[in-house]
Formats: structure tokens, C-alpha cells, sequence
């Protein structure tokens, strides 16, 4: 465990390892959906600003506890504290549990990716084309297989510098792309409306719900919460600024959802209906086909646009199936192997019923969702809130906020240090009040 870490090259190879673990299906398939369907413009207010202040606070905090301990989350809590190391536990679970849906997801970029290759262009437009697809058995399984094939093969094999040398590449075409989808979204008759939803904060579309997905959503699409950051700050140089480095962090991860947004909230609007919007995990897989229908090229196009996501896609399931590897290999001595066919054997538990949620398993809800929804439910609204209320907590009261304080400021001037300082001690109660209201939630005691 305490062999020499290697470290990232500099501050631009730092911020570009960790944006391409925060980048990725979050920020492509859940942010528009959520937005969609949690509020439109007040979604995306209130996510700015918690991601502003909350998850700015978050990050810097992981960042500098991997960097002063060296060590990724398990023995990071051990060496600050022992009766901590159960949170370096609790933290690892939830990045297996995301793999086994989040391949499962990408299992339909792959299929998508196949659409266009087919020629199916027009077919995929079609209304019941998506939904006849989830509710099949073998297709979800066989395309979930294979994303998760793919990620294990590169994990196996070690390749996984290869595969992010080709998606630094690609990251770029894929923001050039969406940007062009978005405008060309954006130009189809009825689409002002939908900009007009997205762009503009309407209080009256406002729900608690809107603050408990955004705060999901956050810890999911930043990656924090679940240790991730942690074993990140673990490979950053002592002399690289924190703060300004989780700064162009947020805003990479922060455009690339805004954009995507573009693409599909004003589309919805155009081409299926304002009554879509709350359609939920399928909405970019619906929308999506139905511009490319339209466009001249949009074969091409559409096949390229997910071809593009699921490069964004397999380089963050690669550094989630790491992350728990890593632990496998260093907790229990297993060699790489073993660690990943325990890997395997979880995700497949997990990712199975995921897959069949829509079809043959489609009466084996729980809490009333659908396997694929409670599992993310479970991770982004319960674990991951439990997480960051543990991780405040042991910073405020164990380690004391003058720890983080050093560590960034040994690397330069802590700028917000007053409001990661307020944020650090207000969190805990504001995540109670939202993990209570989304336990009741869900359980139905409550309508929110
Ligand atoms: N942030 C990633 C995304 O937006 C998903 C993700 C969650 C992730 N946890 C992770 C990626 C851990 C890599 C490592 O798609």
C-alpha cells in the first residue's frame, strides 16, 4: 500500500485524469432527464449553485485528504483516523453498486451505437422503438454483457492509458458535436419553448424533489462520495493548487451537462411533447433518434454522437471498476484476477435484474421502482448523502477543518476557505432534512 505512488504529470494532466472520471453518463443521460423532469430552469439554478458552494466544498475536501494521506479512501480514514476505516468501507460499496447499473446504461449507448451502423435510422425514431427494446430479454442482457466485457478486458489487461489517450481525443469532437446538435435542436419549430423551460427559473415548477435530485446528482456527476476523489488527490503533486484545479473541474463537468441539456429538453418540446418531459431515464435514448431522423446526414451523425458516449462512457466505468479493484487487491491480497471475477459476480447480480427491470422482471418493483431506478435511488439519495454527512463530520469534529486548511495551503492561498468552512459545518443538517424527506419519499409516507 505504501509503495511509491506515481503521480500526474502536472496540473493539466490532474485535472484532466479526474474530469474524465466525472465525465461521462452523468452528465449525458442522467442531467438532462433530471432536469427534464424535476423543473427545467430552477433545476438547473439550484444545481449551479450547490455545486458551487456544497460540491466545491466536497471535492476539496476529498482532494486534500487523498493528498495528504497519500493513500486511496479505506486507508486514507484508517491512517487519520481508525475508528473511521468503516467509512473507507461504506464509501467502496457504492461505487460496485453504480458499475452494475451504470453498464447496464452503457449496454444501450453500445445498442445505439449498433442502430446507426444497421441503418435503422428512421426506425429508431419511432415511438415504441426504445421501449421494445428494454422490454426484450436477451438484447438488454447481451448489450449489458458487453460493456461490461469491455470495461473488464481493459481493467485486466492494464490498458486503461491507451483508452484515455484515445478519449482525451474524442472528449473534444464530443463537445463539438453536442454543441452542434444543441443548436440544431434548438432551430426546430417549437423548440424556443423548451429553451425557454430550460433557461429561465420558474418557481412555481419548484419541489423538494428538485433539491434532492440535484444534490444526487451532484455527488453522482462529481464523482464525490464515494472515495473516488480521494484516491485521485492520492496521485496529485504537493505543489499543484487545489482549489483552482476542483474549479475548472466543476466547469468542464458543469458545461458538458448544460449542454447536453440543450440537446434534449428543447427537442422534447419540438418533437414528442412537453408531456415527455418527465419520461425519466430513457428521455435522451427517445429524443435523441428523433433529430437524428430529421437531419440530412443523421445517420452518420447519430452514430458518431454515440459512439462518442460511450468512449465518455467505458473511461468512467474503467476508473469505477479500478477503484474497487484496487481495494480488492490491497485489502485482501487478491491477485488482479480474482479481483475482477469478484467484481464480475457482483455486477452480474446486480446488473442482471437491472437489465430485466423493464421487461420480464417488470412486476419486480421495489419501493415502487423499477430495479434499474431503486438502485440508483439507493446510491445517489440514501448512500452517498450518508457518505457526505460521515465525511463532514469526521472533518469538522475528528481531523478539525485546520487539516484541509494546510494541505490546500501548502499548495498556495485558500481563497473560499470561509465558505468551505460555513459549508462544512451547515451540510450535515441540510443532507438530514433531504435524505429524511427522500427515505419518506420513497416509502410513499410523503408526497413531495
Ligand atoms: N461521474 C460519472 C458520470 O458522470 C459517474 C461516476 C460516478 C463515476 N462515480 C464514479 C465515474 C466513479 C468514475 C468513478 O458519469
Amino acid at each position: 500500500m505504501e509503495k511509491n505512488r506515481s503521480t500526474f504529470s502536472g496540473k493539466l494532466g490532474f485535472v484532466l485524469a479526474a474530469a474524465g472520471s466525472a465525465v461521462g453518463l452523468g452528465n449525458i443521460w442522467r442531467f438532462p432527464y433530471l432536469a427534464a423532469k424535476y423543473g427545467g430552469g430552477i433545476f438547473l439554478l439550484v444545481y449551479i449553485l450547490l455545486v458551487l458552494t456544497f460540491g466545491f466544498s466536497l471535492v476539496v475536501a476529498e482532494i486534500a485528504i487523498g493528498r495528504k494521506t497519500g493513500l486511496s479512501a479505506v486507508g486514507a480514514f484508517n491512517k487519520l483516523c481508525k475508528k473511521f476505516t468503516f467509512l473507507g468501507y461504506f464509501v467502496t460499496v457504492i461505487p460496485v453498486i453504480i458499475l452494475s447499473y451504470y453498464s447496464v446504461i452503457g449496454g444501450w449507448v453500445i445498442k445505439y451505437v449498433s442502430v446507426y451502423l444497421l441503418g435503422e435510422t428512421q426506425a429508431a425514431a419511432t415511438g415504441g422503438y426504445f421501449g421494445s427494446f428494454i422490454s426484450g430479454s436477451a438484447q438488454p442482457l447481451i448489450f449489458f454483457a458487453i460493456f461490461f466485457a469491455l470495461t473488464a478486458l481493459v481493467v485486466l489487461l492494464g490498458v486503461q492509458k491507451g483508452i484515455e489517450r484515445v478519449s482525451k481525443i474524442m472528449m473534444p469532437v464530443l463537445i463539438a458535436l453536442s454543441a452542434f446538435i444543441a443548436i440544431y435542436g434548438c432551430t426546430i419549430d417549437g423548440a424556443w419553448e423548451g429553451v425557454i423551460y430550460y433557461l429561465k427559473p420558474d418557481i412555481s415548477n419548484f419541489s423538494v424533489m428538485t433539491v434532492i435530485s440535484a444534490m444526487g446528482q451532484l455527488f453522482y456527476s462529481l464523482s464525490i462520495a464515494m472515495g473516488i476523489m480521494i484516491t485521485y488527490g492520492s496521485y496529485m503533486k504537493k505543489d499543484i493548487n487545489i482549489e483552482s484545479a476542483v474549479h475548472q473541474i466543476e466547469i468542464f463537468d458543469t458545461g458538458i451537462a448544460f449542454l447536453a441539456g440543450l440537446m434534449v429538453i428543447p427537442a422534447v418540446f419540438a418533437l414528442s411533447g412537453p408531456e415527455n418531459l418527465g419520461k425519466g431515464p430513457g428521455l435522451m435514448f427517445e429524443t435523441l433518434p428523433m433529430i437524428f431522423a430529421q437531419m440530412k446526414g443523421g445517420r452518420i451523425i447519430g452514430g458518431v454522437f454515440f459512439l462518442l458516449v460511450f468512449f465518455a462512457a467505458i473511461t468512467s466505468s474503467i476508473s469505477l471498476m479500478e477503484a474497487v479493484v484496487s481495494v480488492f487487491e490491497d485489502k485482501f491480497g487478491w491477485s488482479r484476477k480474482t479481483s475482477c471475477f469478484a467484481v464480475l459476480v457482483i455486477v452480474a447480480a446486480f446488473g442482471i435484474p437491472s437489465a430485466l427491470g423493464y421487461g420480464v422482471l417488470g412486476n419486480f418493483t421495489l419501493l415502487g421502482m423499477d430495479f434499474l431506478s431503486f438502485l440508483d435511488f439507493l446510491t445517489n439519495s440514501v448512500m452517498m448523502p450518508i457518505a457526505a454527512i460521515l465525511t463532514c463530520i469526521f472533518i469538522c469534529y475528528v481531523i478539525k477543518p485546520k487539516t484541509i486548511y494546510e494541505e490546500v495551503e501548502s499548495s498556495g492561498k485558500f481563497r473560499s476557505k470561509k465558505l468551505f468552512t460555513v459549508m462544512l459545518y451547515s451540510a450535515p443538517a441540510l443532507l438530514l432534512v433531504i435524505l429524511v424527506y427522500s427515505i419518506l419519499e420513497a416509502f410513499k409516507i410523503i408526497q413531495v
